[in-house]
């Protein structure tokens, strides 16, 4: 049996599909915190527990009896109440005496504690000596966060305006994270092992020519003069940095074939209005 955490999230609904289709004599559990907003999960013939990461003994009750269970980290943005959420999670995990656990980290938190990777970092320390056979996934920033359907309007205007000095990008659709977290779940081999998982790299002006394509017509690529507002301005600065110019086979390896290209991504989340 696979327990899913945070399963009604993006990502773990994504995971559910993957294992429902890839694995159908598998069971599936999805532990939410809100069982209430999972009725299509339960419609699914998914069995749906309360797991809630602020409440230790709904995760006791909700990964019991999991043979693999898969943690999906909080999106709580305090670091010390994210890295107690996950540290109960584990406590919960080793108290259900479940079989393994694999965890979706982020790209670099096996050596940095800084900002983004400070509680994934402290997750990964407490994985190493939990005692469970233990499985991380270090994810990219998700290519979402930047192609997404407010492109839309770069398409309609004739030009993409971005912060990102035209750098190189490491990031994956959920998707093929969903689809590596599946195969790691219900495949062998992969206990004790740590990936970091990237798609292929890409940069604003590979995006122009892909919205290009869309439009029929060109899409003029211009650097923004000031930074852009909240999150999107501390995205482009990372990029602007180098920060995401890594790149690995590990997402490959797993899918047994090439994550998304850009132009993929582009045709998938420009299909939706
Ligand atoms: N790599 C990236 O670019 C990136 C970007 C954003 C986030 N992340 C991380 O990846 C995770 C999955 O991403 P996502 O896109 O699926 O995020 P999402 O759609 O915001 O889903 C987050 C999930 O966490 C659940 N959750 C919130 N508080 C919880 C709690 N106390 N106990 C149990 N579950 C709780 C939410 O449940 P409700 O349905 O009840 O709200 C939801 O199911 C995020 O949680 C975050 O840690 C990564």
């Amino acid at each position: 049996m696979i327990v899913v955490s945070a399963a009604s999230g993006a990502f773990g609904r994504l995971v559910v599909d993957r294992l429902l289709e890839g694995s159908p004599a598998v069971r599936v559990v999805a532990a939410v915190r809100r069982p209430d907003g999972a009725a299509d999960l339960a419609a699914r013939q998914v069995d749906v527990r309360h797991g809630d990461y602020d409440d230790p003994a709904t995760l006791r009750t909700a990964f019991a009896g999991a043979d693999r269970l898969l943690l999906i980290s909080s999106p709580e943005l305090d670091t010390a109440r994210r890295t107690a959420q996950h540290l109960a999670a584990l406590d919960a995990a080793v108290a259900a005496g479940v079989g393994s656990v694999v965890y979706t980290s982020f790209l670099g938190a096996d050596t940095q504690a800084e900002g983004l990777t400070a509680a994934h970092h402290a997750t990964e320390r407490a994985l190493s000596t939990c005692g469970l056979p233990c499985t991380v996934l270090r994810h990219p920033f998700y290519t979402e966060a930047f192609v997404h359907p407010g492109l839309h309007a770069a398409v309609d205007a004739g030009e993409l305006t971005d912060g990102t000095a035209g750098r190189g990008l490491n990031t994956a659709l959920r998707g093929d994270l969903a689809e590596a977290a599946a195969r790691v779940l219900t495949g062998d081999g992969h206990l004790g092992r740590s990936y970091d998982f990237t798609g292929s790299l890409w940069n604003h002006h590979e995006l122009a020519r892909a919205l290009s394509r869309v439009r029929g017509g060109p899409v003029v690529r211009r650097e923004r003069a000031g930074r852009a507002p909240g999150a999107q301005g501390w995205l482009e600065d990372q990029v602007r940095a180098g920060a995401l110019e890594r790149q690995t086979d590990d997402l490959r390896n797993v899918l047994g074939r090439p994550p998304a290209t850009l132009d993929e991504a582009v045709a998938a989340v420009l299909a939706r209005p």
